[in-house]
């Protein structure tokens, strides 16, 4: 890995995982692409291109003139805008990918980062420790695209050689950039609101439990799995990987620790019938063997952090 593009960059993921690559590869090495341009400063070291994946031919002109080897490609629309516009969905998540496809291949790119997700998983499936290898029927339109996308990764690597490598990530946590759309943004709103206004509403039930991960644990293992020699990868559309599991009155009681006069009330919408169908816990052993992968943040330790650095980006004296 030499020349690293990364689109969808200005995401939740992409700004996090963008500064890490700068730490470890120099930013001169780290080119930054997305169809939003407004930066606002949240990746400035370095070089930025306007970029729609679904134009193929300007994702070739970028990765030529950047001598690009390595594409990480996190643009995509997420669960709950994607049962909002379906074919937005399929035309970003899909066509996107296929272009990515496309250009690696014909560019002769050595490796691809292509992030799948617990919504892969639907009502066939297992709620509890979901295995690496079951049946992936999901009843959403975000899930339909992310089995597809894993399907994509194993026929290429196959037939191609196509060295793709994914995570089937769970609800990231994080402060520095908001959600853009998913099921499990609950579990960073209730933080905002919980400082700001000390009460929530959730979109999903009290018992709704979901895996989730906090941002230092997603950036380091995606950086594991960059980094990992091909031949110990027996996976390559997607890794489960646990990291912690909880539902929003779990959460909620956490964060009364710190603000006891916090309230949750309910109002369940479509985001709740998209997440009772994904698992409360996936089986990550496959990740564990192959590349080695141990988390390292649990839900009490996220939470405490979670508060102190939400509470200082909005300005509030909060101590703990
Ligand atoms: P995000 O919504 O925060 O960011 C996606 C970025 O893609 C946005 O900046 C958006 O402007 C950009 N984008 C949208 N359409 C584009 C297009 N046509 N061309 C170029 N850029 C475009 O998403 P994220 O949370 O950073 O997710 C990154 C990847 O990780 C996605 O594949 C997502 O499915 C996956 N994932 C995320 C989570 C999570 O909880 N954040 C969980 C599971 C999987
Ligand atoms: N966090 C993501 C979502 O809710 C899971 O892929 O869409």
């Amino acid at each position: 890995m030499k020349k690293i593009l990364v689109t969808g960059a200005l995401g939740q993921i992409g700004t996090e995982l963008t500064l890490e690559f700068n730490r470890r590869y120099g930013a001169e090495n780290v080119i930054v692409s997305d169809v939003n341009n407004d930066v606002h400063g949240m990746v400035p070291d370095n070089a930025f291109e306007r970029l729609d994946v679904t134009d193929v031919h300007a994702l070739e002109r970028v990765v030529k003139r950047h001598e690009v080897d390595t594409i990480v490609h996190l643009a995509a629309i997420l669960s709950a805008r994607g049962e909002q516009n379906p074919d937005l969905a399929w035309k970003i998540n899909i066509d996107g990918l296929l272009n990515v496809i496309r250009v690696a291949m014909a560019q002769r790119l050595d490796r691809l980062m292509v992030p799948s997700s617990i919504a892969v998983f639907g009502p066939t499936s297992v709620l509890y420790n979901a295995p690496q290898e079951t049946i992936l029927k999901p009843n959403t339109m975000y899930g339909v695209t992310k089995v597809v996308g894993e399907m994509l990764a194993d026929y290429y690597w196959k037939k191609n050689g196509l060295d793709m490598r994914g995570i089937r990530y769970p609800g990231i946590i994080s402060y520095k950039t908001m959600p853009g759309g998913g099921t499990t943004d609950y579990a960073v709103e209730i933080f905002y609101e919980a400082l700001k206004s000390g009460s929530y509403v959730c979109p999903l039930s009290p018992e709704s439990c979901l895996p989730m991960m906090y941002m230092p644990d997603c950036v380091r293992a995606t950086v594991e799995l960059l980094e990992a020699p091909t031949d110990a990868l027996k996976y390559h559309g997607g890794y489960n990987l646990g990291a912690m599991s909880f539902t929003p009155e779990e959460l909620a009681a956490e964060i009364r620790r710190y603000i006891p006069s916090f309230t949750i009330d309910y109002k369940p919408d479509f985001r709740r019938e998209i997440a009772k169908y994904w698992p409360a816990s996936v089986d990550d052993s496959a990740a564990r063997a192959n590349w080695g992968w141990a988390p390292k943040w649990g839900l009490e330790e996220m939470t405490r952090d979670m508060l102190v650095n939400v509470a200082e980006k909005l300005g509030l004296d909060f101590n703990i």
